[in-house]
């Protein structure tokens, strides 16, 4: 199935986890890639892999959280290709913190990274996604859903998130651009092995994981995907749960 031929797809957070899968799930689908990220070496192995797919593949590296460098990403990614079909905006941080001992910068660059960098990237993309009649898909979480404990910053971004693409979605519908966001919960990235605060309840933070086990990026790929997809044409403004029914 080639349901990106033709089309060039833009993803953030592009060097490991659930970007990397999603990048390699569009390049075998046709699309041509504009990758980016901070982490130059993994991006570089991200665009060897979808190379292998034999399409064209462009990496940039981009602090999605600067201003500057999510609008020059953008601009670069439609200066090569002459359009932008697909904006996913997967870059994202997790930090543990007790609520009341977690530092005003810890808080903001969370924010600035999961929050500001969606809405930066979306700027800049909204222009020429209308062109092409376009989609978003947006990184969320259950964590945006649900309380997530000694997570306040993250799921305060992915509400941040969903609010945001559901904004988006209504904003701009009847010009054609869609706009979704994937909540996902235990996937097995580096995301998943993050350090914790001393004094943290284990039991209480994986409430949900336990009910739903674990699964690859892959699986976060393919709905990312079918999203970005024609096939997906009526679901615009959903916040879509992949999570094994951990939240059900
Ligand atoms: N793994 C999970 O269980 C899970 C659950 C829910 C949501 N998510 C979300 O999925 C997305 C991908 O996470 P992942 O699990 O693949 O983890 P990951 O750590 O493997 O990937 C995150 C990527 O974002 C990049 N990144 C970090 N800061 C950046 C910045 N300032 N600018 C550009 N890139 C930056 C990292 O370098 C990395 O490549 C994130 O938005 C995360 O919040 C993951």
């Amino acid at each position: 199935m080639k349901r990106f031929q033709h089309h060039v797809c833009y993803v953030t957070g592009a060097s490991t986890g659930i970007g990397r899968s999603s990048a390699l799930r569009l390049a075998e689908e046709g699309a041509a890639l504009f990758l980016t990220d901070i982490a130059a070496e993994d991006l570089e192995e991200t665009a060897k892999l979808a190379r292998e797919h034999g399409g064209d593949v462009e990496t940039r590296i981009c602090d999605v959280s600067d201003e500057t460098q999510a609008g020059e990403g953008i601009a670069t990614c439609v200066e090569r290709y002459g359009r932008l079909d697909v904006a996913c905006n997967i870059a994202g941080i997790l930090r543990f913190a007790h609520t009341h001992e977690m530092s005003f910068e810890n808080w903001r660059r969370i924010l600035s990274v999961n929050l500001d960098g969606v809405f930066l990237t979306c700027r800049a993309a909204i222009p020429h996604l209308l062109e092409t009649r376009g989609a978003i898909v947006n990184m969320g979480s259950t964590a945006g859903l649900m309380g997530l404990p000694y997570g306040a910053a993250y799921g305060a971004s992915k509400g941040g998130v969903h609010a945001l693409t559901r904004a988006i979605a209504v904003e701009y519908a009847q010009r054609g651009l869609r706009c979704n966001s994937i909540c996902p919960a235990s996937i097995e990235t580096r995301m998943a092995t993050p350090e914790f605060p001393k004094g943290v309840d284990m039991d209480l933070l994986m409430r949900p994981a336990s009910l739903a086990g674990t699964r690859g990026p892959d699986e976060v790929a393919k709905l990312v995907a079918f999203l970005a997809s024609d096939e997906a044409l009526h679901i615009n403004g959903e916040e879509i749960r992949i999570d094994g029914a951990a939240l059900a």
